[in-house]
C-alpha cells in the first residue's frame, strides 16, 4: 500500500477550478462497515462545485481541506471490520459520503451500505457515471412518478427537461422502460442524440414551444422530471394533466413555496422537490440494466486526475452531454 496518494482538494469556499490543488496525502483507512478502494474512474456532478461554491454551507464541507467527488468506480483493496458483501479484488461502484468527501483521489473509503458490485466487463467509466445522476433519475421516475420499469404500470406521459445532461439522459432511457410516452427538451445540437435514447418527441429548448414546454403532439404530462433549472409554476401548469406532478431536482425557494401552497390547497397538480436518497439496491438495479444493454452512459468527456480542474470547469460551464469522467 502506497504511503501517499495523489488527490485533488480545496481549502475554502469559492474559487472554481483554479482553487483545486493537486496534493499528495496519506490514503484513508476503512472503519467499521467501510471499504477501501483503488479508483479506476470518478464522475463530476454539479453537486460537487455547488458544495465548493458554499451552496450547502454550513452542512458541507464538514471541514477543509476537502477532497471533493462522490461518484466512484474501482477495485476493493481492503474490507474494514464488519464488511460482509465485498472482498479484495471485487470491482465496485459507490457514492462516497459527501460529508467526508474523497472521490477525487487514488484511494477512497466507501460505505458498504451504498456500494454495488459491478461486472468486470463493464468499463469503470460507464459505472462511475451512474451513482448520483442515474440514481436521481431512478428515484424521480420510480418513487416520485410511480413508473414501473418492467412496463407493467398504467400508461403515463412524461416530460424530461435538460434530457442531454447527466440526470436527463438516464431519465429518458429509464422512462422508456416503463409504459410511457416521453417528451424531452434539449438544445438543437442534441435533438438526434436524445431521440436515439428513446424519447418519442424532442423539443429544442430555445424555441418558443420549447420555452413553453409544450408537447408537439399536444399531450399533457402526468409527470415532469425537471432536470433544467428555473421555470415558474405558470409555465408547467397548463402542460400538466389533471393530476400532473412536477418533480423538481433543483428546488429553489420559489419551488418550496409552490410545493407548500399546492399541499395546503389540496391542489390535484403538485410540485415535488426531490433530494436523492441513495440506495445500494437501486444502484444494483441500474448496473444490471447496463449489463443487459438496456441502459448506457453517454460520456461527454474524459480527463486524467492531473487535469481534474478541466473536468470541473466543463461541469460548471453547464453544457455537458451525458457524464464528465475522471480516469485514474
Ligand atoms: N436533488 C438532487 O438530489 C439532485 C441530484 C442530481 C442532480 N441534481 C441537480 O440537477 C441538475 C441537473 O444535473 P445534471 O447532472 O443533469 O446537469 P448537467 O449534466 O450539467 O446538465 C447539462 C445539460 O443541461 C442542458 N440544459 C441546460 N439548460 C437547459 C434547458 N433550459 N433546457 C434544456 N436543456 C438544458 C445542457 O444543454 P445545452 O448545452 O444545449 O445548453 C446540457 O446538456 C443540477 O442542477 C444538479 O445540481 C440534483
Amino acid at each position: 500500500m502506497a504511503k501517499l496518494m495523489r488527490a485533488v482538494q480545496y481549502d475554502g469556499y469559492g474559487g472554481g477550478p483554479s482553487a483545486l490543488k493537486h496534493v499528495e496525502v496519506p490514503p484513508p483507512t476503512p472503519n467499521k462497515n467501510e471499504i477501501l478502494i483503488k479508483l479506476e474512474a470518478a464522475s463530476i456532478n454539479p453537486f460537487d462545485w455547488k458544495v465548493q461554491k458554499g451552496k450547502l454551507r454550513p452542512l458541507l464541507p464538514r471541514k477543509f481541506p476537502y477532497i471533493p467527488g462522490t461518484d466512484v468506480a474501482g477495485e476493493v483493496i481492503e474490507a474494514g471490520p464488519g464488511v460482509k458483501k465485498f472482498k479484495p479484488g471485487d470491482k465496485v461502484t459507490a457514492i462516497v459520503d459527501p460529508f467526508n468527501g474523497g472521490g477525487l483521489a487514488e484511494f477512497a473509503v466507501i460505505k458498504e451500505s451504498i456500494t454495488a458490485l459491478r461486472p468486470p466487463e463493464i468499463p469503470a467509466s460507464e459505472c462511475a457515471g451512474l451513482p448520483v445522476a442515474a440514481l436521481t433519475a431512478h428515484q424521480a421516475l420510480v418513487q416520485s412518478a410511480g413508473i414501473k420499469l418492467d412496463g407493467t404500470g398504467q400508461r403515463k406521459n412524461i416530460l424530461v427537461t435538460a434530457a442531454s445532461g447527466g440526470v436527463g439522459h438516464y431519465a429518458v432511457q429509464l422512462a422508456k422502460m416503463g409504459n410511457t410516452h416521453v417528451t424531452a427538451t434539449c438544445g438543437a445540437r442534441n435533438l438526434d442524440l436524445v431521440k436515439s435514447l428513446g424519447a418519442d418527441e424532442v423539443i429544442d429548448y430555445k424555441t418558443p414551444d420549447g420555452a413553453a414546454l409544450k408537447s408537439p403532439s399536444g399531450l399533457k404530462y402526468d409527470a415532469v422530471i425537471h432536470c433544467a433549472e428555473g421555470f415558474s409554476w405558470s409555465t408547467f401548469e397548463p402542460n400538466l394533466s389533471s393530476k400532473g406532478k412536477v418533480i423538481d431536482i433543483s428546488p429553489r425557494v420559489s419551488s418550496m413555496i409552490t410545493f407548500a401552497l399546492k399541499k395546503v390547497t389540496f391542489s390535484s397538480k403538485q410540485l415535488v422537490p426531490l433530494l436523492l436518497i441513495p440506495k445500494a439496491e437501486n444502484l444494483e438495479c441500474l448496473i444490471s440494466l447496463v449489463k443487459e444493454g438496456k441502459l448506457k452512459t453517454v460520456i461527454d468527456s474524459k480527463y486524467p486526475l492531473s487535469k481534474a480542474e478541466e473536468a470541473w470547469a466543463r461541469s460548471i460551464d453547464g453544457h455537458a452531454i451525458g457524464k464528465i469522467i475522471v480516469e485514474f
